[in-house]
């Protein structure tokens, strides 16, 4: 894909679904007694593979422009899927079903694509071991394809090294059914998609700081779940607005939870000009629609507790650095190496070749802003955030840019390039 620079960009832009909200819906809809109706679900690749796993596990969900149907079956509903069960590129999907699976009565085996398969597991399989689950995997037991044996749970509290949603949920899932109550302590708040919808569709579960309890076997009831516009897809466009002279660009319906806000934090923080209009909430979740407005960016530093609150929009916010004025510094994001590709390596190399000067760090990167970017084919590592983030820079290059394999995009927003095209005039 060829991409032209843009003169200016206009317009509104209604975003997709919520990719982890998507994920949950069907995942605790399908241990929910009863139905569940999503509306506003993200069609993206990753939110099918998690339909196609519950169906192989026996759960019947219908999928319509609309709407998705799950119809639950309770904690203890599942079935032995008779394949091996396949997640595609989302580490969403393989680390929260593990959790589920560890205390099914039935053995199965998880697996994804090659990217999942270099993805570390570890992290969920030490807690899951400790709350008795029988778990193995590849590579000195840190990779897919996971050989999972159900078997009878007992919680813990387990004091996560990482802020991962997806470790959080994954030992809050596998506390649904232990004996006893389940806490997960992280060393920073990360996404707290799965205590909210799981708290609304009956479980037992507190949340105080960074840590969560769950209580076991409660009755789950299934729910109608409006999926907000995800804020990570709002992200190109926020950034694309800001960069791309004599900007204004309206995006509508994004998603604002606090524990996901943080590319909000980082560009008020780099003097962006965003306006928070008409905020309400949608199933339980804050969202509001955000007046984008072109204008100079200035550097500045990215760390801590903000990290986990931005993690998935550092692809575009380094394109965003790349363009301020001044230095900005992103640090205590080393989990940007075990993303669908090593983001860390992917931006920076990425961006050195449009002419940013930018260099790697263990922990993140230094981007001296202001070069002029140019010409360069992008090499994505099949990363679709690295795609949509080049995408953006593209539009403020000289010469535009290449996208190799643009396809990867359908994994969490397919109609990326229609909807970025669409505000060109
Ligand atoms: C997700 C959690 C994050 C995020 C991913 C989606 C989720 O991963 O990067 O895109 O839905 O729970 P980690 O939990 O590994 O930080």
């Amino acid at each position: 894909m060829l991409l032209k620079p843009a003169h200016s960009l206009k317009g509104e832009i209604h975003i997709p679904g919520d990719k982890s909200i998507s994920h949950r819906s069907v995942m605790f809809g399908a241990l929910a007694e009863g139905l569940t109706e999503v509306t506003h679900f993200l069609q993206g690749a990753d939110c099918l593979s998690t339909i196609s796993c519950f169906q192989k596990l026996g759960i019947e969900i219908e999928n319509t422009p609309e709407r998705i149907l799950v119809h639950g079956k309770g904690l203890h509903g599942l079935r032995k899927p008779d394949c091996v069960l396949d997640a595609g590129n989302s580490g969403t999907t393989v680390r929260l079903l593990s959790g589920i699976l560890a205390a099914q009565p039935f053995s199965c085996t998880l697996t994804g694509d090659a990217s999942i398969q270099k993805r570390p597991m570890k992290r969920i399989m030490t807690p899951l071991r400790q709350m008795g689950a029988d778990i193995s995997g590849l590579n000195e037991n840190d990779c897919a394809p996971l050989a999972v044996q159900g078997a009878s749970l007992k919680g813990i509290h387990y004091q996560s090294p990482v802020a991962s949603a997806q470790v959080k949920s994954c030992v809050l899932l596998a506390g649904l059914y232990a004996e006893g109550p389940t806490c997960v302590t992280e060393p920073s708040l990360s996404r707290n998609h799965t205590e909210l919808m799981l708290a609304s569709f009956g479980a037992d579960i507190n949340c105080q700081n960074t840590s969560a309890v769950i209580q076991p076997e409660p009755k789950l009831t299934g729910q109608k779940i409006e999926v907000p516009g995800d804020i990570s897809s709002a992200a190109y466009f926020i950034a694309a607005a800001l960069l791309v002279p004599n900007s204004e660009v309206l995006i509508r319906n994004c998603g604002i939870n606090p524990t996901r806000d943080g590319i909000l934090r980082a560009a008020k923080a780099m003097h962006a000009d965003i306006e928070m209009l008409n905020r309400h909430t949608i199933s339980g979740e804050p969202v509001c629609d955000l007046l984008v407005r072109s204008g100079n960016l200035t550097g500045t530093v990215i760390e801590g507790d903000l990290i986990p609150a931005l993690i998935d929009e550092i692809p575009v916010i380094a394109v965003m650095a790349a363009c301020a004025e001044g230095t900005t510094v992103i640090r205590d994001a080393a989990e940007l190496k075990v993303k669908e590709s090593d983001r860390i390596e992917t931006i920076v190399t990425n961006l050195k070749a449009m002419g940013a000067d930018i260099s790697a760090t263990d922990d993140g990167m230094i981007i001296h802003g202001g070069k002029p970017l140019h010409y360069a084919v992008t090499d994505t590592h099949h990363d679709h955030r690295i795609a949509m983030a080049f995408s953006v820079a593209g539009l403020v290059a000289d010469g535009g840019i290449e996208i190799a394999d643009d396809a990867c995009v359908r994994i969490s927003y397919p109609e990326f390039y229609h909807d970025l095209n669409s505000l060109r005039v």
